[in-house]
């Protein structure tokens, strides 16, 4: 029977023809020429009415066994096209998100300011308060009201920036140290006092690895009834501790300044070493480190700004933050605190 010949051979056919098909729509045709209504297998199937009943049984089967094979490689192959299909899409629409996006870099704090925060916090847990005065300052305060008469050396061109107003009666410089602002605040407070004051400094030195022209400092100062020698030390260490560590231990030498009496300067053990490294690269084996200077407010002073020496006395203290961060970091030179290379910036 011509019919069942040629859905045989169809069904012969349609393994290659399928295996052929490279995409989904392209499928579609195939099975539609395959089996669909003007198909081969399908006209034949529409022809099934008119046939005579006893070949009905054959060509029936025959078109059930055409459905079914034909049936079962279309979908596996409709199988197979929807994978490669799926695969190439997650390809194509795939969101690379380890791609770098924009980043808008964020700037962070100058290591001389997250120091200068630093002490000045543990100040502040002592009930310090903390207190500002003008860069550009009266020689008065920056001297004469704190004991430092004419003749002394610091007070020479040499040293101390002036700055021409012309007004000589009033002699402004650059501040050389945050110090005047002791006698600026005694001045204006009664005692007690309990302040620090952190600020910009001028002196007239020439950039090396330990000095720059214009620095840092932070000063403190205590006044008070019954104020000791014994009040300036234990204050110096804790601080030494909060800031180096609990292993850190101070001592004192004694030392000159016209606004103090007695006069110190302060040394903290080296917390690198803790003691007496032969070449330690902090403290090159001393076991110590030159921290700042300190002393008892000399009498003059509490005078000088009216305050009654036989009623309160007091201490200060004055420390460069520059030095500080070094000696901490290990910093060789204290330039790259004014180069703002982001290289030395960020590792802080
Ligand atoms: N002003 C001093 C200096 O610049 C430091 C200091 C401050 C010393 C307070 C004693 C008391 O070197």
């Amino acid at each position: 029977m011509d019919a069942i010949l040629a859905i045989e051979e169809v069904i012969a056919d349609a393994p290659g023809q399928v295996a052929e098909v490279e995409s989904l729509e392209q499928l579609s045709q195939v099975e539609a020429s395959l089996l669909g209504p003007d198909s081969v297998v399908g006209q034949a199937r529409r022809s099934m009415g008119s046939l005579p009943a006893e070949e009905r049984p054959k060509l029936g089967a025959k078109l059930n066994e055409a459905n079914g094979r034909i049936g079962t490689i279309v979908s596996k192959r409709r199988t197979e096209l929807e994978l490669v299909e799926e695969t190439r899409r997650l390809k194509e629409e795939a969101i690379d998100v380890t791609l770098e996006s924009v980043i808008l870099p964020s700037g962070s704090m100058h290591l001389v300011q997250q120091t200068i925060d630093e002490v000045v916090d543990i100040f502040v847990g002592l009930g310090y308060q903390v207190a500002a005065g003008p860069e550009a300052e009266l020689s008065w305060y920056n001297f004469d009201a704190l004991n430092t008469p004419r003749t002394h050396p610091t007070r020479w061109e040499s040293d101390t920036m002036y700055l021409d107003w012309g007004r000589p009666e009033d002699e402004v410089l650059l501040r050389t140290h945050t110090s005047p602002v002791q006698a600026r605040w005694m001045e204006s407070h009664d005692p007690p006092v309990y302040i620090v004051v952190p600020g910009r400094t001028y002196r007239k030195d020439t950039i090396d690895a330990t000095h720059l022209p214009v620095f840092h400092q932070i000063e403190g100062l205590a006044v008070d009834k019954d104020i000791q020698f014994s009040d300036l030390k234990g204050t110096l260490l804790h601080f030494a501790r909060e800031f180096f560590g609990p292993q850190s231990d101070v001592r004192m030498r004694p030392h000159f300044f016209p606004f103090t009496e007695p006069s110190a300067e302060l040394d903290v053990t080296c917390f690198n070493c803790d003691g007496g490294e032969v070449g330690c690269r902090v403290c090159g084996g001393a076991g110590w480190i030159e921290l700042l200077g300190c002393g008892m407010v000399d009498p003059n002073v509490l005078e000088a700004v009216g305050y009654d020496p036989s009623e309160v006395s007091g201490f200060a203290f004055g420390m460069g933050p520059e030095r500080l961060a070094q000696v901490r970091h290990g910093i060789n030179n204290m330039k790259h605190f004014i180069e703002n290379d982001v290289r030395f910036l960020r590792q802080f």
